[in-house]
């Protein structure tokens, strides 16, 4: 091994979809869940690039960054990095590897990515500011998204949880208070792309409707915010709640998302929604620390694939 990196997972705690259309959202990382990439000696002179993703079953290789398929999200990101460096394709064997469920709303494709990204850095030596390398993981998620509203590789890329509105420069979210999530997967993999466009759909067939829940959530993420500021946990999760109500009137919950959803508030969370784009993927739940255990196996009865904690402060 000659040099590794990780980045971790993310939830967004409030405010997807409408982030989309200008309002607030706040996004936290979740550390203890993490794509790796592992750099190698090649395994001969010339070999160029060569990209290992071990989940994907996918070999790829780089050898020069304008002739490759343009269709590959990490050759794409291959091809960024070093055709802004004005770096040439190293001769190296990148592993990648990662404990992130697919297209669940954990922002895989940002963190796998970043890791990538982070390994190259390092092999070059190339001193690159986490400003340009979130410009070039925005640029990627735009592969993966089609016109992402950048909170995704923000809280990756940085690692710490974020105030993000589009367009506008981040603003990091200093978080006083012990708060526990449980994100409950509900295991069936959805396309935020999807889920976005439907939403879009939504808002030009009813925009005064539409654009009212979308204000609404605003609404929402300013005062959880708030609540994170005065410590405010009861606040918080009525409020994650709440903002459960609207996405569900967005048309983008899911019956398993639903199910998820009343089964953590049943076993006395203290607030739950979907988390990300929705139909499918991960809901978050905001627990007392007591609740943890039974909060998790309601989960697990309710039909979760899988149950991650996050634990902040
Ligand atoms: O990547 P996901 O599924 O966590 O969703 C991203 C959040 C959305 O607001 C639905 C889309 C976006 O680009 O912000």
């Amino acid at each position: 091994m000659i040099a590794e990196a990780s980045a971790p997972a993310k939830i967004i705690l409030c405010g997807e979809h409408a982030v989309v259309y200008g309002q607030p959202a706040i996004a936290i990382p979740i550390p203890t869940l993490r794509a790796r990439a592992v750099a190698y000696e090649p395994d001969s002179i010339g070999q160029g690039l060569k990209i290992q993703a071990v989940d994907l079953g996918q070999e790829l290789y780089l050898n020069n960054i304008e002739n490759f398929d343009r269709g590959n999200p990490l050759l794409l990101a291959a091809h960024l990095f070093l055709a802004r460096f004005g770096r040439l394709v190293p001769d190296i064997t990148i592993e990648l590897t990662s404990d992130i469920p697919v297209a669940s709303g954990l922002g895989s494709g940002a963190a796998i990515t970043t890791a990538f990204l982070r390994v190259l850095i390092s092999i070059l030596r190339q001193p690159v500011e986490n400003g340009t390398l979130n410009e070039i993981v925005y640029e990627v998620e735009k592969f993966h998204h089609g016109t992402p509203s950048g909170i995704d590789n923000s809280v990756i890329v940085y690692e710490r949880p974020v105030y993000f509105v589009r367009n506008q420069p981040i603003e990091w979210l200093p978080i006083g208070m012990k708060l526990t999530f449980l994100i409950g997967d509900t295991g069936i993999a959805a396309s935020t792309y999807e889920a976005v466009s439907a939403v879009r759909l939504l808002y030009e067939a009813n925009r005064s409707e539409v654009k009212g829940t979308i204000d609404s959530i605003g609404r929402i993420v300013v005062g959880i915010r708030q609540a994170i500021d005065s410590g405010d946990a009861g606040e918080i999760g009525q409020l994650m709640t709440e903002n459960h109500r609207l996405l569900q009137q967005l048309t983008v919950s899911s019956t398993k998302l639903d199910t998820l959803v009343d089964a953590a508030l049943s076993a006395g969370a203290i607030g739950a929604k979907l988390s990300g784009g929705g139909r499918g993927g991960n809901m978050i739940s905001a627990v007392h620390e007591q609740d943890v255990s039974s909060i998790r196996d309601a989960l697990f009865s309710a039909g979760a694939s899988q149950v991650f904690e996050v634990r902040l402060s």
